[in-house]
């Protein structure tokens, strides 16, 4: 059967849809009527199945681009919506490697059968041979799935045995240069790869799921350790002024999971920590994936008294539409236009108009990436009032960050130069 691919196909009763054997270019989604799938032809006909609406056939030729495993025919008038090949081929090649590898193994699977049942001698097929003998495109699929399996199966492993580790980065008020709070950064300690930075590994986290426990994972010890360093601070006058925060990075899954404001209210009751001291910092991508759920629980926290940023600011789509309906209450200027507003004039007035732009709001701004102390006067003129950067101190471990906090001194900041080196 040809048809139109721009339009339903409307089939009446007895049409033949596709015979067996032949290739096919397009699955059907059946919004009525009734098809037949069937075996064979005239006396020695094998009927496999009756499909009606809801359903969807001629979808195996286009995923494994073998012939059609049977013929189809209309056994009433019917309305067919066609999916054309590009369209599935596309879907296909956006999903998960390990998924792609489990559904090419059932259909050849389901054809060898048919195969042997029948007495027919299987056509010879590429996409029938052990992914590791084929194409170069099947093998590339074969060590995608491999590697995610590994890297999910460690990051489990990490979780039960404790791999991971919270480090945390001084965040300054510029001027007085004391210590306002910290941003948490969770590390991976991997027995034989070491360190590895969350930019690797969140990722694969994310598409697994483990992120939620990942996630929960990080807050227990933010409610661990943010009474000590909070202490630290209290105990040092010449550090802080006043109690400190610390920043959690949240992803996008964690915002979906309708669990998550309250794993956090739990956390902070169980713990005495106020709400008022800890901020989660969400990045623009996050927030445009999914800006419904994420303003449900981003107002949820909000309303608890916790503080929001926006992480890498002026990276992503940097909308003004989450100003205005999100409860922010920070804004963090990525580090690109830090590392080039002392040579680069523009970079200098994109921060200059995101510092009005947040004074007008009254949001108050942290400049992420501070390498120079040039850097952090230049901000600290023009109004900003926060800075965060390996001139105030790189991510380090707790007994680090305690004992920087203990040894600053916000006049003469000479923890800060140690920290830096
Ligand atoms: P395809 O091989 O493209 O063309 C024939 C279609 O019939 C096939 O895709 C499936 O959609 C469908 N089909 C094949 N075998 C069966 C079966 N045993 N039961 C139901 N549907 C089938
Ligand atoms: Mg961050």
């Amino acid at each position: 059967m040809t048809h139109d691919p721009y339009a339903h196909i409307t089939a009446p009763a007895g049409t033949m849809l596709f015979e067996e054997g032949e290739p096919g270019d397009f699955a059907y989604l059946i919004t009525s009527g009734r098809i037949e799938i069937f075996l064979g032809r005239g006396e020695s006909r094998t009927v496999l199945a009756v499909r009606g609406p809801g359903e969807i056939f001629g979808e195996m030729a286009i995923l494994d681009s073998d012939p059609r495993s049977a013929s189809a025919r209309a056994l009433e008038d019917c309305v067919l919506v066609p999916v054309s090949e590009a369209q599935i081929r596309h879907r296909l090649s956006e999903t998960d490697p390990v998924l792609r590898l489990c559904l090419g193994v059932v259909m050849a699977r389901y054809r060898e059968t048919v195969a042997r049942l029948t007495g027919r001698a299987p056509a010879p097929s590429p996409a029938r041979a052990p992914a590791t003998s084929a194409s170069p495109a099947a093998r590339a699929d074969f060590d995608a799935a491999i590697a995610a399996v590994v890297v999910e199966r460690e990051l489990r492993r990490a979780l039960d045995r404790g791999e991971f580790e919270l480090f945390f980065q001084p965040i300054v008020r510029l001027g007085p240069d004391t210590l306002a709070g910290f941003e948490a950064l969770i590390r991976w300690r991997h027995p034989e790869r070491g360190v590895v930075a969350p930019g690797v590994f969140i990722p694969v986290a994310e598409e697994s799921g483990l992120v939620v426990e990942i996630t929960a994972w990080v807050l227990s010890e933010v409610g661990r350790v943010l009474p000590e360093i909070m202490l630290a601070g209290l105990q040092n006058p010449r550090a802080a002024g006043e109690p400190m925060f610390l920043s959690v990075n949240i992803s996008g899954h964690d915002l979906a999971n309708a669990s998550f404001p309250g794993m956090i209210g739990e956390m902070l009751r169980r713990t005495g920590i106020a709400p008022e001291h800890l901020k989660l910092e969400i990045t623009e991508s996050t927030l445009m994936r999914d800006p419904a759920s994420a303003a449900d629980a981003l107002n949820l926290c909000r309303e608890s008294g916790m503080g929001i940023a926006i992480d890498d600011f002026g990276t992503g789509y940097s909308s003004l539409s989450y100003l205005s309906t999100l409860p922010i209450t920070t804004l963090k200027v990525d580090r690109a236009f830090v590392r080039a507003m002392l040579t680069e004039p523009r970079d200098r007035k994109i921060i200059q108009t995101i510092l009005r732009l947040a004074d007008e709001i009254g949001i108050p701004v942290v400049a992420e990436g501070i390498e120079e102390s040039a850097e952090a006067e230049a901000l600290a003129r023009m109004g900003c009032a926060y800075g965060q950067g390996y001139h105030f101190g790189r991510p380090a471990p707790l007994a680090e960050t305690l004992a920087l906090i203990r040894a600053w001194n916000a006049s003469q900041a000479p923890a800060r130069s140690a920290s830096a080196a």
